[in-house]
């Protein structure tokens, strides 16, 4: 028992001492729950995190690359193809909390995003039938976002604490204004595009809140996965100071 638990503590020592750190140096660790902390650190990692982080197998947040998403919108179905999304490594972040024996931990930011890309629409609107494609841009300003997020502690097989994710879910307003841009809408009725983007530009809420589910769900989706991999490269005690706090 005793050489067991004297095993035991040399192990920590050396995940504590004897490896060189994991985290990058732009990740300033916070006791829990210190809202104050972990704001700051949140707004000094986001250039860095939304760069990627390809040693620890983390991929680029901004830009964010989207093969394809198919779409259905009024009667079309819309698909994005090869699209880029800039802007979130400028986010200005709003809020971060945690309630860690709770396991919850939640982050509040706004920023404005655009969207490039080639884009296929086929179906019909304003009752033209339309097959299209060309190049989208779709730029929202000030678009918010709040993710709360269920944690959890693991450890993991050389006896490392690591946060996962267990679930987490969102809410987002489109913000100020959202501009759409589709050349090519119309090739031989230019009327017609310059009606259609009049109408997409005047409801662009309408439209957004219509149209911007499954774009928001692919990129808060794939935003999360980004934190889970980071969170499985850094151990936990290099991110949180101070012991675990219980699970209430
Ligand atoms: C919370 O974090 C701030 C900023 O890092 C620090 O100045 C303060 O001492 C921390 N408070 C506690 C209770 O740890
Ligand atoms: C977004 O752009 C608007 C208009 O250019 C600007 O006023 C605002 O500060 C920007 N927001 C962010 C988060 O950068
Ligand atoms: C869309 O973009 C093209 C090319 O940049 C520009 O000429 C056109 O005026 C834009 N249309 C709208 C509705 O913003």
């Amino acid at each position: 028992m005793h050489w067991y638990l004297t095993f035991f503590s040399l192990a920590g020592f050396f995940v504590e001492y004897g490896f060189t750190r994991l985290t990058p140096e732009f990740i300033h660790p916070c006791t829990v729950d210190n809202r104050t902390c972990l704001i700051q650190s949140t707004i000094y990692a986001i250039p860095y995190f939304t760069k990627g982080m390809p040693e620890l197998g983390v991929p680029p947040l901004d830009p964010f690359y989207i093969e394809r998403l198919t779409i259905p919108l009024a009667g079309m179905k819309i698909s994005f193809l090869k699209g880029n999304v800039f802007g979130f490594r400028k986010s200005v972040i709003d809020n971060v909390e945690s309630n860690f024996a709770r396991r919850k931990f939640a982050i509040e930011l706004h920023s404005n995003v655009t969207l490039n890309g080639g884009y296929e629409a086929t179906g019909k609107i304003l009752n033209f039938p339309i097959n299209q494609e060309g190049e989208a841009k779709i730029k929202i300003t000030n678009f918010k976002m709040i993710v709360m997020m269920n944690l959890d502690i693991m450890t993991d097989d050389k006896g490392v604490n690591h946060l996962f994710i267990k679930n987490y879910k969102y809410n987002v307003g489109y913000g100020d204004k959202v501009h759409y841009n589709f050349t090519n809408l119309f090739k031989s009725h230019p009327e017609l595009s310059r009606t259609l983007h009049q109408l997409l530009n005047e409801h662009w809420k309408l439209v957004a809140e219509e149209f911007g589910k499954p774009i928001v769900d692919y990129a808060t989706e794939l935003a999360v996965r980004t934190i889970e991999k980071f969170f499985l490269a850094v151990p936990y005690e290099e991110l949180i100071e101070g012991p675990i706090p219980s699970f209430k």
